[in-house]
């Protein structure tokens, strides 16, 4: 495309937002001018550098811009080095990609990270480096044009809260450099630390208790609210949030689709407050959504949000002022394991509910695992209504998911477990949550195939949900837990090693073998993906509904898109039961093929999914 053509269409895109973009910009930056300038003139830039076929990716999408929103998306997440050791291992592995269904691919943070104080990669020292290990940016760059020519979307993390205490502007300001200490949040003694810590809850309370830690290069203290080795960069400077977004647009130029915005909530600090969702995080986020749509605009914005339902949410923003494409899906996560332990669904009923009832152009990203723990935030309010108690019934879901409680298959771990508040989070792979490891230890064929009936339902609901189902990378081969950073001293504090093994290649060779539980499972959630492409009900357009099915065991979730009735059943529960559809006609097994009377038998641990076609709109 011609220069000028070129800067036309930035001009237009620009001027579509400018008023707004200003207005904000100013407001949150007390007027400004030279920083807004520069701004501008960045985002000008990182335009510029954008390569044409990025470019004709950007008008494909605007012009399809409910890419995104149908049914077509399957997510995998994986870690580099866990899956093919480096990004070239990667790029060689795209066909076991494609294999798995997979069209969009999170690789789990890649930039430079110190050793031993990376947090996994999420603290890092430079935003525009690979981890060496691990590759180069042109690297990365191969390997999103790959992914791009097979369809498959890159989704990768901006750690914008903070950076590594190794990043160049951390070691200036250890080094008293005062214009670097003000990207960070310095103090010179406890007094307004410790006036912060009486009202701002810890991440890590067990491996990284406090939210300050003392730097005894600059003498002074710093805000740490991660690990003490995370600084938490400081975004009421616009210093600070204009090389951040030059940051950020830098990594949507090397073909990044989808930016997860890593730790959203906590990028604003205002002492008095918890320092979470504060009001300029959302004018943040709102600006960044504003950046990308004039710079990059088939770029998605994925808000990492771990907070319960009611602030999760407003990070769509409006229909108008939009903030985040995607969002993670993360009380139904955690209420959906909640259901797996107790065998009751009506925490999860509850839960999907809210869920079902929000705006459908809100897509969420749906999962069972990823690489972090599952935090027990739901609703106690709801669960007292029926007898429960939070901190007991905590105490109840890592019993059973750590195999504790008598008779539990499962093989988790605890993480961050805090005694003063009776709380713990919990660890473990899909497969050894679901009981296949304890089974296949047992060599009991019986409790193997619950095991894996209950692994492919868990699935096969995470698939009935609207919006991007995500795969955690392993448990299409039914990876148990890696026991091994027990032994090593850099991971050993950090349970959540415990799901981040290195990928079994001889198990992953098994997976077209119909006589192993790889190959078993590996088969049933390729179906599963297929019958979901196929189908427009799973359709993010779709209307969702709760069934009621009579038993507290069983959840029903309803759909309907375009004359196509998808009615879905799980049993979660340990005796096998007969759910009543309540439909005038015999129904079509869509894994089976057969027709299927009102009456319907499900196991224990297994699902349904019937379809119901209509010839016209009025017969729904
Ligand atoms: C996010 C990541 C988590 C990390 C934290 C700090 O919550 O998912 O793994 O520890 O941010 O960057």
């Amino acid at each position: 495309m011609e220069k000028n053509t070129r800067q036309k269409e930035f001009r237009e895109r620009f001027a579509r937002h400018a008023d707004e973009l200003k207005w904000l910009y100013m407001e949150l930056y007390h007027g400004d001018e030279s920083a807004y300038h520069y701004f501008v003139e960045m985002l000008s830039r990182m335009y510029a550098e954008r390569n044409a076929s990025l470019r004709k990716l950007d008008r494909e999408r605007l012009d399809n811009p409910d890419w995104y929103k149908g049914h077509e998306l399957v997510g995998m997440l994986m870690y580099v080095s866990a899956f093919a050791k480096n990004l070239k291992g990667v790029r060689k592995k795209l066909d076991y990609i494609t294999d798995c269904g997979v069209n969009y691919l999170h690789l789990m943070p890649l930039l430079e990270s110190p050793e031993g104080r990376s947090d996994g990669g999420y603290a890092v020292s430079d935003f525009r480096t690979v981890q060496p290990e691990l590759g180069t940016m042109d690297d990365l760059a191969a390997l999103t044009k790959d992914c791009h020519k097979r369809g498959i979307a890159v989704c990768l993390d901006f750690v914008m809260n903070h950076t590594s205490e190794d990043h160049e502007w951390a070691m200036r300001a250890k080094a008293g450099e005062k214009e670097y200490q003000d990207r960070y949040f310095f103090y010179d003694n406890w007094d307004i630390p410790n006036q912060f810590e009486q009202t701002v809850p810890q991440v890590f309370p067990q491996t990284a208790p406090g939210n300050f830690s003392w730097c005894p290069e600059a003498n002074k203290v710093v805000m740490t609210t991660f690990y003490p080795y995370q600084w938490d960069l400081n975004y009421a400077n616009p210093v600070v949030f204009n090389d951040m977004t030059e940051n950020m647009l830098y990594l949507c130029n090397q073909g990044v689709d989808v930016i997860r915005l890593d730790a959203t909530p906590y990028i604003w600090k205002e002492l008095g407050t918890n320092c979470r969702n504060l009001p300029q995080v959302h004018t943040l986020v709102r600006i960044m959504r504003m950046v990308c749509e004039i710079v990059c605009p088939g770029t998605l914005l994925l808000g990492e949000i771990v907070m319960e339902p009611s602030k999760v949410v407003p990070y769509f923003g409006t229909v108008d002022k939009p903030e985040c494409h995607l969002l993670y899906n993360v009380t139904t996560m955690a209420s959906t394991w909640h259901t797996v332990a107790t065998k009751d669904t009506r925490l999860l009923r509850h839960q999907l509910e809210q869920v079902f009832a929000l705006p459908r152009q809100y897509t969420f990203l749906n999962y069972l695992r990823c690489h972090d723990d599952i935090g027990w935030g739901l609703d106690y309010n709801f669960i007292s209504s029926y007898g429960g108690q939070e901190v007991p019934h905590k105490k109840f879901l890592n019993d059973y998911l750590t195999g504790k409680w008598e008779g539990s298959p499962a093989r988790g771990e605890l993480y961050n477990d805090d005694p003063r508040l009776g709380d713990a989070r919990l660890c473990g792979t899909t497969a050894s949550l679901c009981g296949l490891e304890a089974a296949r230890y047992e060599k009991d064929g019986f409790k193997i195939d619950w095991a894996l009936r209950e692994d492919i339902m868990l699935h096969a609901y995470m698939f009935t949900l609207s919006g991007i189902p995500v795969l955690y990378s392993g448990d299409e081969i039914a990876q148990e837990n890696d026991y091994g950073y027990h032994d090593d001293p850099l991971k050993r504090e950090d349970s959540h090693w415990l799901h981040r093994g290195d990928i079994d290649w001889d198990k992953a060779a098994l997976r077209t073998d119909p006589d192993t539980v790889e190959g078993r499972l590996f088969a049933a959630l390729r179906r599963l993906e297929t019958m979901r492409g196929e189908h427009r009900a799973f359709d993010g357009k779709a209307d969702v509904w709760l069934l009621d099915t009579g038993y507290d065991g069983v959840l029903g979730i309803g759909r309907y898109c375009d004359g196509e009735k998808l009615l879905a059943y799980f049993n979660f529960d340990v005796v096998e039961r007969v759910v009543w559809t309540g439909e005038d006609v015999e129904l079509t097994d869509l894994w089976t093929g057969e027709k299927r009377e009102p009456a319907l038998p499900i196991p224990s641990g297994d699902f349904r999914w019937l379809i119901r076609t209509y010839d016209t709109e009025e017969q729904k």
